[in-house]
């Protein structure tokens, strides 16, 4: 498939690291907004550069647009390559209004193209081995899901600082203004709705917590930097998700059945461990015990936290590209390795690889329009819940979804 990229900022060089992991996909050509950064992007991946996006769309050879421009500018972007026959892979949230999610699904419909929406994380290795143990019974009747998204309190890390090999800067400020729900929530929302659903109702609480997170915005943001969302689903099962700019980092992701649970350790990584409790009264009991909970690898001898089981291994999913700009001291390297290894294993090019398969084997989107609204409109719906909290049934829902393509 034959796509072209705009928006060529921060997230475009993590895309960039697994390109390569899926050869039906090349890059006809990219276009930012900004000239330094199609400078830099041309000098690095040496892609041909559109000297505008109305020639990018007007480029016949283009399939499909893949949409990495920052989130206020997603509506208009995606309608317009729409209207251009496009198909268009856009990141999340789709929009910032439920509104404008359906007015673009109804463009692509009358245009006969499709539409889809990261996150692709329902992809990864880790969530394909949770939805077998969860499938095979392991665990009994999945009754409560657990998901952490704290990532760590922004304003202690100056983040400021980060840069993508490009030189595209972490967008601190554009982060903060939009918000650690915008921005995260919709990692566990593919995969617990996969998993269990659409959510029938959704009581949630959101706030702004840090003050002064960076000197060059307003003391308070206005943007909830914590929120917490209770999902509850037509099978009786609830989920609860937290997500936070404040507190230190915890991506776990625990599904609890009336037998046992699986646990991840991070939506992030896609080859992230994955463990297998099969509760006992020894290993329930366990728990109560001071000293086993204190030493975590002498509780798991008693069955605290289960034994970690082999993943999946679809496509090529762990295949992450190295940072060619580093080439210097084996110090910078070896972090390099280190990143790639712990950090970036993820493969955010695996949405538009089974897009490219989905389109051309003809096959109805796995991940269907239907679906993607709902985990709009779920977003959108925690991130305004504000300190005096809501309650509601969503608008939307979907037909649960089968088992993921490529699953063995
Ligand atoms: N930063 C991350 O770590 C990260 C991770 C996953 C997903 N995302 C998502 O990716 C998207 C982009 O985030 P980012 O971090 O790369 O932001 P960014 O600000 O670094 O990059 C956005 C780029 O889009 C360009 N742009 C904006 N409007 C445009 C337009 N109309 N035409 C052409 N170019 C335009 C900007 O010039 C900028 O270079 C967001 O939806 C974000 O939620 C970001």
């Amino acid at each position: 498939m034959k796509i072209a990229i705009v928006g060529c900022g921060y997230v475009f060089d993590i895309y960039m690291r697994t390109l390569r992991a899926h050869p039906e996909i090349s890059v006809a050509g990219v276009f930012d907004i900004n000239q330094e950064r199609n400078r830099r992007v041309k000098d690095y991946y040496n892609f041909h550069i559109y000297d505008s996006y109305e020639a990018m769309l007007a480029d016949a050879d283009v399939e499909t647009v893949v949409n990495l421009t920052w989130i206020h500018a997603h509506f208009e972007v995606t309608k317009k390559a729409l209207e251009a026959g496009k198909h268009v892979y856009s990141e999340k949230p789709l929009t910032r209004s439920l509104e404008e999610s359906i007015e673009l699904f109804e463009i692509a419909r009358t245009h006969g193209v499709r539409l889809y929406a990261a996150p692709c994380n329902i992809y990864s290795d880790m969530v394909r081995t949770i939805f077998k143990v969860v499938k095979d019974g392991t665990i009994g009747k999945p009754l409560l899901i657990y998901a952490e998204l704290d990532d760590n309190p922004i304003h202690l890390l100056e983040f400021e600082k980060v840069r993508s090999p490009t030189g595209a800067p972490w967008p601190l400020e554009e982060e903060l203004r939009e918000g650690c729900t915008y921005e995260h929530l919709g990692y566990h929302l593919v995969w617990i709705c996969g998993l269990l659903g659409p959510a029938v109702s959704v009581t949630a609480f959101s706030s702004e917590l840090v003050e002064n997170k960076t000197p060059t915005l307003p003391n308070f943001v206005g943007t909830p930097d914590y929120s917490v969302a209770c999902l509850h689903f037509a099978s009786g099962a609830t989920a609860r998700i937290t997500c936070s700019f404040v507190a230190p980092r915890d991506h776990r992701m625990r599904v609890i059945g009336d037998k046992g649970e699986v646990v991840g350790d991070s939506y992030r990584h896609y080859r992230s461990p994955v463990y297998l409790e099969r509760y006992t009264k020894t290993s329930l009991n366990a728990r109560k015990f001071r000293t086993l909970r204190t030493f975590p690898s002498l509780g798991r001898i008693f069955g605290i936290g289960g034994k970690k089981i082999p993943l999946l291994q679809n496509w090529k999913s762990h295949a992450v590209m190295k940072d060619q700009t580093v080439r210097a001291s084996l110090k910078q390297r070896a972090v390099e390795w280190i990143r790639r290894r712990e950090i970036y294993a993820q493969d955010k090019f695996v949405g538009i690889a089974e897009m490219a398969r989905e389109i051309r084997e003809n096959r109805p989107q796995f991940l269907s329009p239907d679906f993607i609204l709902h985990v709009n409109e779920l977003t959108l719906l925690v991130q305004g819940a504000g300190t005096t909290g809501l309650a509601t049934k969503p608008v939307t829902s979907f037909e649960p979804i089968g088992s993921i393509p490529g699953a063995v």
